[in-house]
């Protein structure tokens, strides 16, 4: 498809000149047709040339030894020369001449009043450059006239101060030079854009410049995105060019179709690997004003929250260039009504409006504020390597892709931001309340039969313990001796494997007395000594919290390294949380609960324990629950543990599983507070949502849980990310929250997330939070999704990566 509309763009040339090469033009040897000029590393050649036998010639650049022939310049586009004596000269004050036959001047580039006499050469970018003969200055260069192609460093441009303007314009045809529809250029706006003209209207729209990539093109791949590069003065001149690193032959077109075409030369073939308008939606304004094109094959629009179709029965004919209106009227009174009257609505994924409005403000609340105390502003956007855009008209020319893009907000009436989320939620009841008054009362008998059979075994424990002489805040270890702890678990019987964790395998024991314990039979490559494991043990163990699994022994025989723990009675969270019958019994509150133990657990490990432990294994089957449902974080140390052997081997081992594990973790192996920061965000979203992060990885159109849970909060708040078999049971100011809390720890920068004081005062108060930004979706690949794939169905194992140094 795109090779036969390059071989349909690019020109054939049948006539074939006999050809002298020169080296340059001077007033004493013309260029005559039949003589061409080359470039000295022999890439471009100037010359004449016509389409298709015909009797018309053109003055232009070209491809050397490329066939059919690529014209990327052409001097004399809307007057050809007929006669084959016509001839291209230079006079002495620098103007270059095409004259036809009978010496009558058809072209003419224009030069200085006074010279001391020139020449013209072609240099090896393929720009035509007159020189001054002495001061060896440059006069002309047809880089200053570009006509439909653009090559390698030369640039579109603009300069307020001299008034002086690059732009290309389309050809009229493919076998007619002359200036067609269609006009490409950069705006002198501040950040500047790539606009498309046809005509004197809008045709195509790049989005501002956010180096190094064109907002409206979120996906430019680095192979793409690398070779552009623009320039811009403040408000004076900005410059727009490319480069292509690879020796290929590269241009730019403007199609006479008004189609910006990125070529490559790929072997004998050219590549397109850049297209504007690539689809329907990309074309200028597809869906109106305030309508978001969200599908290309066929266009599909929809209108902002809050706005209706202008005209309903011509969207319904699927003409759309109406736009949308708003539902309800702003209110908007100078200073102090506005704040309550309206406010903003996030929008995701969107290629940022036309007629934007530069604010140089630090920080993406300072840009909130300056749009919210003027009323003629419609919509902010806070944009990375741009900063803070407004609009203060018509938001016109607005996609909403599946992935990337930015966040705008826009601003709606207070009744439209609140009044959908209470709807939704009415909704959501109506629609769950028959299944929940079946669920009530089982749930409820079921309940009550596990809290007395829970009271009656945490009676019998705290005995034993006594018993035992293991005292909760003694820190002294007890080591058992294998024996024992065969006996306890039947001999490591599979009916007694409770789950198989990152460090080994984990087996319920009863000792002899009736105690019951958790037994972690440590896989063998941990490879540490035994003096070194007792002094990790004894540190670990030391570690004594509410919110943490208490170690109560150890055990150590020769190859055998074994943790005894106290056994928790309800598991792990897992097997609430992802059980479509237990996850009823886990409510919002005790949820909420549960996720503030969790943090809870967790400060006193980075903070207020002497060890400063990082976790690096947080996840939803390492969070266990008492009887009472308290949770209690397990396998801490145990990665500090693992790595302090490794190290000494000269490798460096990641311990983590997929989905949980920070980016600058999972790729670096740097960890910090702030990687299991990151890892409590996912386990807060799963808890909330009651699904498994695991499960995402691929799932529909690639979407992961944190771009449900991005969705969600930008949509409603978050509020519909809730688990619907416990909606009943939320408070939704504190799931939006949660919500918020969540993705303002899984942000890509470590800087962007909370410590875990911060989180946890977020999680325990009502203080303000700041506004996440959309977090970083994995891209996989087609192989990465195989290998992901298959490391899940490993049972959500923890994953060990050897990285090699
Ligand atoms: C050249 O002429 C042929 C036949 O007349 C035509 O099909 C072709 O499109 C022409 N090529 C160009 C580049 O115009
Ligand atoms: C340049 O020189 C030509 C003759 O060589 C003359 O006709 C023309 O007016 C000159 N142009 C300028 C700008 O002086
Ligand atoms: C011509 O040459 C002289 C020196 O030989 C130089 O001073 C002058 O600037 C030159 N003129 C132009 C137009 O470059
Ligand atoms: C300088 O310009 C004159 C007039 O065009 C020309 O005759 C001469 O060859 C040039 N000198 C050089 C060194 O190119
Ligand atoms: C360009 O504009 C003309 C008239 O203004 C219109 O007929 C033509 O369809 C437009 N071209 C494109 C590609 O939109
Ligand atoms: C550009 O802006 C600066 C102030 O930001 C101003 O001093 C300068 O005059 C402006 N220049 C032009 C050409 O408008
Ligand atoms: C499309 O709708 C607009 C108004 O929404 C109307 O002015 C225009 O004529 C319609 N165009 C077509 C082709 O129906
Ligand atoms: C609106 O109020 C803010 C402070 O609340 C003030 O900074 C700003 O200048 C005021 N704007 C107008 C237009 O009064
Ligand atoms: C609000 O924005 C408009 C448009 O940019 C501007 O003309 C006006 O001065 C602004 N008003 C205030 C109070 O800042």
């Amino acid at each position: 498809m795109e090779k036969s509309i390059v071989l349909f763009v690019y020109l054939f040339l049948f006539t074939i000149f006999s050809s002298f090469s020169f080296a340059e033009i001077t007033t004493e040897s013309p260029l005559s047709v039949g003589q061409t000029l080359s470039s000295s590393n022999g890439v471009y050649e100037l010359g004449f040339f016509s389409f298709n036998n015909s009797q018309n010639k053109y003055v232009g650049i070209w491809f050397k030894g490329i066939i059919p022939k690529v014209v990327v310049w052409v001097a004399n586009r809307e007057s050809p020369v007929v006669d084959s004596s016509a001839y291209l000269s230079i006079t002495i004050n620098g103007s270059l001449l095409l004259f036809n036959g009978k010496d009558s001047l058809v072209w003419s580039s224009g030069g200085t009043s006074t010279s001391n006499g020139s020449r013209a050469k072609l240099s090896d970018k393929g720009n035509l450059i007159v020189t001054e003969n002495v001061s060896g200055n440059t006069i002309w260069e047809s880089f200053e006239e570009l006509g439909d192609t653009l090559l390698p460093s030369s640039p579109l441009m603009y300069n307020l101060a001299t008034g002086k303007k690059r732009v290309l314009t389309s050809w009229k045809s493919q076998n007619d030079p002359s200036p067609g529809n269609f006009l490409a250029q950069i705006t002198p706006q501040e950040p500047s854009q790539l606009i498309t003209m046809n005509g004197s209207t809008r045709y195509y729209r790049s989005g501002p410049w956010a180096y190094p990539k064109f907002t409206g093109t979120p996906l430019m791949d680095d192979t793409l995105a690398s070779p552009f590069s623009f320039q811009q003065d403040a408000n004076v001149s900005g410059s727009f060019s490319y480069e292509d690193r690879s020796s290929q032959l590269s241009s730019v077109v403007l199609t006479p179709e008004g189609s910006l075409k990125r070529f490559r030369r790929s072997g004998a073939d050219w590549e397109v690997p850049f297209k504007a308008p690539a689809n329907l939606c990309e074309v200028y304004g597809a869906c109106g004003p305030f309508g978001l094109c969200v599908s290309s094959v066929p266009l599909k629009c929809k209108c902002f929250k809050g706005f209706v179709p202008k005209s309903t029965d011509e969207w319904r004919k699927g003409n759309w260039t109406g736009g949308c209106g708003r539902r309800t009227e702003l209110f908007c009174h100078g200073n102090s009504t506005s704040k309550s009257a309206n406010g903003f609505h996030p929008v995701p994924n969107i290629k940022p409006p036309d007629f934007y409005k530069f604010v140089s403000s630090v920080d993406i609340e300072a840009c909130r504020q300056s749009c919210l105390h003027n009323c003629s502003c419609l919509a902010f956007a806070y944009i990375s390597g741009i900063g803070c855009l407004v609009w203060n008209q018509e938001l016109i020319d607005i996609m909403q892709f599946s992935e990337g893009g930015e966040l705008l907000f826009i601003r709606l009436a207070s009744s439209e931001l609140g009044g959908n989320i209470n709807k939704k939620i009415i909704a959501a009841s109506v629609v769950s309340l028959s299944l929940f008054v079946l669920l009530c009362s089982a749930a409820f008998c079921f309940w009550r039969y596990r809290l007395k059979h829970i009271a009656m075994i945490s009676k019998e424990a705290s005995r034993d313990a006594w018993r035992k002489g293991l005292k909760p805040h003694v820190s002294g270890l007890n080591f058992f001796d294998m024996n024992t702890i065969q006996t306890a678990t039947n001999n490591f019987s599979l009916s007694n494997k409770l789950g198989q964790g990152g460090f080994g395998s984990v087996y319920k024991g009863k000792l002899q007395d009736g105690k019951e314990i958790a037994v972690k039979r440590l896989s063998s490559s941990s490879g540490q000594g035994k003096e070194e494991f007792m002094n990790e043990i004894v540190l670990i163990s030391k570690l004594q919290h509410n919110n943490l699994v208490r170690i109560l022994g150890c055990c150590i025989e020769g190859e055998e390294k074994l943790l005894i723990y106290e056994f928790m009675l309800n598991k792990s969270l897992d097997n609430f949380l992802f059980d479509s019958r237990k996850r009823i019994e886990i409510g919002w509150p005790k949820r909420f609960n549960i996720i503030q133990g969790i943090a809870r657990g967790l400060l006193y490990l980075h903070r207020d324990s002497r060890l400063r432990v990082i976790h690096r294994d947080l996840k939803v089957s390492n969070i266990l629950l008492d009887e009472k449902m308290n949770p209690k974080i397990s396998d801490f140390g145990l990665a500090r543990m693992y790595q302090g052997t490794e190290y000494q081997n000269n490798t460096r081992r990641v311990v983590g599983t997929l989905g949980y594990m920070s980016p600058e973790y999972a790729w670096t192996g740097t960890f910090s507070e702030k990687s299991d920061i990151y890892s409590f965000g996912v386990l807060l979203l799963e808890i909330i949502s009651g699904e498994k992060i695991s499960r995402f990885i691929n799932g529909e159109e690639g979407k992961t849980l944190l771009s449900y849970a991005w969705e969600s909060w930008c949509e409603n708040g978050g509020i519909d990310l809730l688990d619907q078999d416990v909606a009943d049971s939320c408070n939704p100011s504190e799931v939006g929250r949660c919500v918020q809390i969540g993705l303002i720890c899984v942000q890509h920068q470590p800087a962007g997330r909370p410590n875990t004081l911060a989180l946890l005062s977020m999680l325990t108060t009502t203080s303000d939070l700041p506004l996440p930004t959309q977090p970083t979706f994995v891209v996989h690949s087609r192989d990465e999704e195989s290998m992901s794939k298959d490391l899940m169905t490993v049972n959500e194992m923890t994953l060990s990566v050897i990285l090699g140094r």
